[in-house]
């Protein structure tokens, strides 16, 4: 059988544990691997895991583009489309999964040949972390395609900047696709004449500093630019409490920041966020971490939502926090505006750990405002996506230290033991900021 490939994606039928091609759009990726897997797997029988970071669905898998190329390869003899598998008849299994907050699913996947990650940009460092040592079948290969966008994205720096021993990496874009498509040649044309550095990344294939939108632009600049850089290893500081800010986003989407406060610095020190648990979850994961680094916790600074909300049990989460033996304290309440100008006037005095809190970075790197569909301008209002949980969080941390003094009189809740809890563990200065 005679199919097609462009020359740069040769590589992807020589043996390597890593296999990446990044670039601008319109490039062959997507068509150039699920072809080459479709071959290799009709060749001889392989288990394929195809993830995404984000796969809510089959629909939004390289399901359907498979489906489709054994259709134009003429391949329904060797391979059953199924729901929510492709098989072929000599037990090659294409497999599809999501990998966000998929620990339990991503690691219990067992002999995979080949992983394909499919728009691998968003990929966050706790997915990667997860999913690399899941694919250790000896000779097994991780593949990688996704189309560039910021410089300091996860899956940019760990394969692109610095690729691991044994990776082979190619940057290809459309000059590379011999089949690129005439619209599409239109449309990369009329945006190079229009907006040429939008041009450089959306087909050049060139990274940018920040997201078009991007909220906190001119602060991760600055932040980045600073000398040195206000992102990087900071050290975690034994004699300072360790204050917690969480946001409880919807669908049990849990996004936490940890901090201290050192002089007039703020330190970032760690990030967390998971979903799909009940509150246990959480307050486990702080003990372990406790343990692990030493942390001695000050303040959890929760939302208002906390108050009503119950996260599978009966006792609210600012209650069931409590009753584990935590001191928590509620973020005022303010418009989504004020507390974004409330992060960016405290952003110059944050200290990020990079590595640490990679995920929590990457949520506000890609925190932006929508699109209004009326006009196509950006709105006054944030995107709610993935990164919004993480943006959400750091923003709660901003509202309680612009505003830390006095604790809030429990005016609005049950005036139970947790509140009578809440005054008496408040200290009479008002915080534990200064501590
Ligand atoms: N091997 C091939 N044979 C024939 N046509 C191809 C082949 N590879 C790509 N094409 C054509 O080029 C188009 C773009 O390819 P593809 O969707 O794989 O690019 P991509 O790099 O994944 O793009 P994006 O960056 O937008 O995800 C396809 O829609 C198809 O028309
Ligand atoms: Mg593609």
């Amino acid at each position: 059988m005679q199919v097609e490939f462009p020359e740069k994606l040769d590589f992807l039928f020589e043996p390597a544990r890593y296999k990446v091609a990044y670039g601008g759009r319109g490039g062959a990726k997507s068509w150039g691997f699920g072809r080459a897997l479709l071959l290799l797997g009709a060749q001889r029988p392989l288990r394929i895991l195809c993830a995404r970071e984000f796969q809510n669905s089959i629909a939004e898998s390289a399901h359907a583009l498979l489906a489709q190329q054994v259709d134009l390869l003429g391949l329904s003899d060797y391979f059953d489309t199924q729901e929510k598998r492709i098989l072929g008849t000599n037990g090659t299994e294409f497999i599809f999964k999501g990998l966000r907050h998929n620990v339990a699913s991503v690691k219990s996947t067992e002999g995979v040949d080949i992983c394909w990650v499919e728009e691998a940009r968003t990929v966050s460092k706790a997915s990667w972390d997860v999913l690399v040592p899941t694919i250790r079948k000896p000779g097994s290969e991780i593949w990688i395609s996704f189309n560039t966008e910021l410089a300091e994205d996860e899956t940019y720096k760990r394969f692109v900047r610095t690729p691991p021993t044994g990776a082979r990496v190619v940057k290809i874009g459309w000059e590379d696709n011999p089949w690129f498509p005439d619209v599409l040649r239109q449309e990369a044309l009329d945006l190079k004449a229009r907006d040429p550095i939008a041009y450089e990344t959306v087909w050049g294939g060139n990274c940018k500093q920040v997201l078009d939108g991007a909220i906190y632009a001119n602060e991760i600049l600055a932040a980045s630019g600073a000398s040195p850089s206000r992102f990087g290893k900071v050290p975690f500081d034994p004699s300072k409490p360790v204050h917690t800010f969480w946001d409880l986003g919807r669908a049990d989407k849990t996004a936490i920041w940890f901090a201290q406060v050192v002089g007039f610095e703020f330190r970032l020190i760690a990030y967390y966020e998971n979903r799909g648990h009940a509150l246990q979850h959480y307050i486990d994961y702080l003990r372990t971490v406790a343990e692990e680094r030493q942390y001695v916790y000050g303040e959890h600074w929760l939302p208002h939502d906390a108050r009503n909300e119950l996260l599978a049990s009966k006792r609210t989460i600012e209650q069931q926090m409590w009753d584990a033996g935590h001191r928590v304290r509620i973020v005022p309440k303010l418009t989504v505006a004020a507390g974004i100008d409330a992060a960016r006037l405290l952003f110059a005095r944050c200290w990020f750990d990079e590595d640490l809190c990679a995920d929590g970075l990457q949520a506000l790197r890609n925190y932006r405002y929508d699109v209004d569909p009326a006009t196509q301008q950006f709105s006054k209002n944030p995107l709610h996506d993935w990164a919004s949980h993480g943006a959400d969080a750091f923003r709660y941390f901003a509202v309680a230290i612009a505003e830390p003094q006095a604790p809030p009189k429990p005016l609005d809740g049950p005036n139970d033991r947790y509140a009578r809890r809440r005054r008496s563990d408040a200290k009479p200065s008002g915080s534990a900021w200064a501590a």
